[in-house]
């Protein structure tokens, strides 16, 4: 079986590229059987998953996903007084729907030969800090970082800017994560995790920009990596820094499968070359 994986396709910017006839050349030229999608396909749950459907119909590859923080994305919406309305619960309702979908690596996890894989959002906890455990909280909120620059604030949390729901989010994580590792370690086959988030800061290119260092805490939580070596993990994927690396870190495999957005390609008018460089193709 060969399996396929790649994140932050991000369709609705990179709009220059097919990607449905990108993806169903790459997969028939590589004869690939599973392609797996770790977030940050499209803007919003309902794109992604009208893209996924559309890729299905001349894929010949099964197309599964887990979603990424874009998934999450609600419009802005405001009432008649003019007041921003909250839409974490539609974030909420987007979110279940792809993790419930029959695309879901989360609810159907792989099995091959030799390897279960294995799939979770994740998220970040500010464990990237290099104050953590000793964090101000209501100090991070009123970081320009927080309040203007990082977009989930808007589009996930309804402009209500708390980082302990970032917290408690990545809690949940971890705990559906633990329950899916505690059943597939029953198996004594390879594990490996497919997460949008890093699951360290030693992934992290370090990069002289304003308000880098704060931006890097939205990248991930350090407690994805104490509960991989926990369950003897051998192997994640993981995305959504935009950063592309594959690097054995305590003894785990870890590869990031970011394609990002267009200014950030090597191929910048070749999105199927650009996807063959970025894709992380597994054979058992
Ligand atoms: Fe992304
Ligand atoms: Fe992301």
């Amino acid at each position: 079986m060969r399996i396929a994986f790649i994140a932050d396709v991000h369709e609705d910017y990179n709009h220059h590229h097919d990607f449905v006839k990108c993806f169903s050349e790459f997969c028939e030229d590589n004869k690939i059987d599973i392609l797996i999608f770790a977030g940050d396909t499209s803007t919003g749950a309902v794109k992604t998953l009208y893209f996924y459907r559309q890729l299905q119909k001349s894929c010949r590859a099964k197309v599964m996903q887990i979603p990424g923080n874009h998934e999450l994305y609600c419009e802005l919406k405001k009432n008649l007084a003019g007041e921003r309305i909250q839409t974490m619960e539609e974030s909420q309702h987007y979110f279940e729907r792809l993790m419930q979908d029959e695309t879901s690596l989360a609810a159907h996890p792989i099995e091959t030969k030799n390897w279960i894989i294995l799939g979770e959002c994740g998220w970040y906890d500010f464990s990237f800090d290099p104050s953590y455990p000793n964090l101000d909280y209501q100090k991070l909120s009123k970081k320009k970082v927080s309040l203007i620059r990082w977009p989930d604030r808007k589009f996930i949390d309804g402009n209500i800017v708390d980082e302990k729901l970032d917290v408690a989010r990545t809690q949940e994580s971890l705990d559906r994560l633990e329950k899916l590792l505690a059943a597939a370690k029953k198996t004594n086959k390879k594990i490996m995790v497919v997460t949008h988030m890093l699951p360290t800061p030693q992934c992290i290119k370090k990069w002289r920009l304003p308000y880098f260092n704060t931006a890097a805490n939205y990248l991930g939580s350090s407690r994805f990596l104490e509960l991989f070596k926990k369950y003897d993990v051998e192997m994640n994927i993981c995305a959504h820094s935009h950063m592309r690396m594959s690097k054995e870190i305590e003894g785990i495999r870890i590869v990031n499968v970011s394609l990002g957005y267009n200014y950030q390609w090597k191929h910048i008018l070749d999105a199927k070359a650009e996807i063959a460089e970025t894709c992380y193709i597994l054979e058992d």
